[in-house]
């Protein structure tokens, strides 16, 4: 459920026109709805109420400070993935004891900021950056908690580039060698191991991959408590999915995948934690843009849009699908045919739609992407000298920009000349 509907004949995001806001800062922008966002980290928040948790939001799935500190005053954690994550997160305010830290290559500087400004985890990937961790705590006197991520050798039934649960991914250690890792950890000086981590993959729409993953950390928790660690919180990962589409069938409920954990996990006592990113802000943000040109082609008709694959590279990347729809609703009611929807980019790969069904629209009409709240302004680049776009914000009535388009001149400034040109 999102909070962008058809209102006296046009899309609001809550009680704003998004024509309304087209019109104050140009288009294309994403939009963000806070309702919706906050109503999606309870949902979660509560389907795990039937224990001690922590949601912890995968920010890399958008990371503007006025998102986090929408969910930090929720008192939600973060998942981060890099240096500039955890940074961002702890100038939004969140405390490091509900940041945990993820990610394949961690640098001995993102372990060491991590430890000075404050970490709930680093959830470790392998054994040399295991050994890395225990380096720096050990130098700098302190004790670095620790999970170990294992690969389940699962089967997360989702677009390839997004699954990271099987043995021949590049994440976590093979659940096999657990016990080894697990001892070596045990044996190393600052460290201190507090649990188990598990991530299979993005966009899964379907509980079993999940099942199968948390039977096996369930075992592992048993089998490591009888070698003598103490196994307090597990942390499950991220990855429920989102509709994108109005037909296909809805993926699990935050209460379902919530029950689920109670159901395989919950026996054990320890502390859950997820990383949800998209489910959270997918569906709680739109990409706005206007339609520049109506080109027919040779037997196609393609509608050209003033947002392009740097802007929202998903369908470019992963064949996503987003719906589009207009703005307008009387639009939205007319008789539909199909269209190629495509950005100005200089690549055939600018396509966001192939023979999309679409009512009829013409240069000035504003066509909204939706579920684009995921990966969407975070992935933007600046490809063919396109400025990113910029990203508002909307409770209630009010909206505010909360990263404004930069200007040519900023693009421009940013690159420095040598001396000798
Ligand atoms: N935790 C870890 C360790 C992850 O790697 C991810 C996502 C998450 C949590 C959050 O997963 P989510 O709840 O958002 O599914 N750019 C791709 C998605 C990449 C996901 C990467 N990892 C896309 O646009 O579909």
């Amino acid at each position: 459920m999102d909070h962008f509907v058809y209102r006296d004949g046009q899309l609001y995001a809550e009680d704003v026109p998004v024509a309304e806001i087209a019109a104050a800062v140009g288009t294309p922008f994403y939009v963000y709805s806070s309702a919706t966002l906050v109503r999606h980290y309870r949902l979660f928040d509560e389907a795990l109420s039937w224990g001690p948790h922590l949601v912890c939001y995968a920010m890399k799935a958008a990371s503007n400070q006025a998102i986090l500190r929408t969910l930090a005053a929720e008192g939600a954690g973060m998942d981060v993935v890099s240096g500039g994550e955890y940074a961002r997160a702890r100038a939004a305010g969140v405390p490091g004891e509900r940041i945990v830290f993820s990610g394949v290559g961690k640098t001995r500087a993102e372990v060491r900021a991590a430890l000075e400004g404050g970490i709930r985890q680093f959830n470790v990937e392998s054994e040399p950056e295991m050994r890395v961790i225990s380096e720096v705590a050990s130098a700098m006197g302190v004790v670095a908690p620790i999970t170990i991520r294992v690969n389940p050798d699962v089967d997360a039934r989702t677009h390839a580039k997004i699954a990271t649960g099987k043995s021949e991914n590049k994440f976590g250690i093979p659940i096999a060698r657990a016990r080894e890792v697990y001892a070596e950890a045990a044996a190393l000086p600052g460290l201190k191991v507090v649990g188990i981590d598990v991530h299979i993959g993005s966009q899964l729409t379907q509980l079993e991959p999940f099942e199968q993953a948390y039977l096996k950390v369930a075992d592992l928790t048993e089998v490591l408590r009888a070698d003598g660690h103490e196994i307090t919180r597990l942390d499950l990962g991220g990855g429920l999915g989102i509709p994108y589409t109005r037909s296909n069938e809805a993926p699990p409920l935050p209460s379902d995948y919530g029950a689920l954990i109670q159901r395989t996990l919950g026996h054990l006592g320890c502390e859950v934690e997820i990383e949800p990113g998209r489910l959270i802000i997918g569906n709680a943000g739109l990409l706005v843009s206007e339609v520049i040109y109506l080109k027919h082609g040779e037997g196609r008709d393609f509608l050209i849009l003033d947002a392009a694959m740097n802007d929202l590279i998903r369908p470019a990347m992963y064949d996503a699908h987003h719906e589009i729809v207009p703005v307008k609703e009387a639009e939205a009611a007319a008789e539909l045919h199909p269209h190629d929807i495509v950005g100005p980019v200089c690549e055939t790969g600018d396509t966001f739609a192939k023979g999309r069904l679409m009512p009829p629209l013409d240069s000035g009409d504003l066509v909204a992407f939706r579920s684009a709240g995921a990966y969407g302004a975070v992935m933007a680049s600046e490809y063919n000298s396109r400025p990113l776009v910029p990203e508002v914000l909307v409770k209630g009535d009010q909206f505010a920009v909360i990263r404004a388009r930069p200007s040519f001149d900023d693009m421009i400034n940013r690159d420095t000349i040598p001396e000798w040109l």
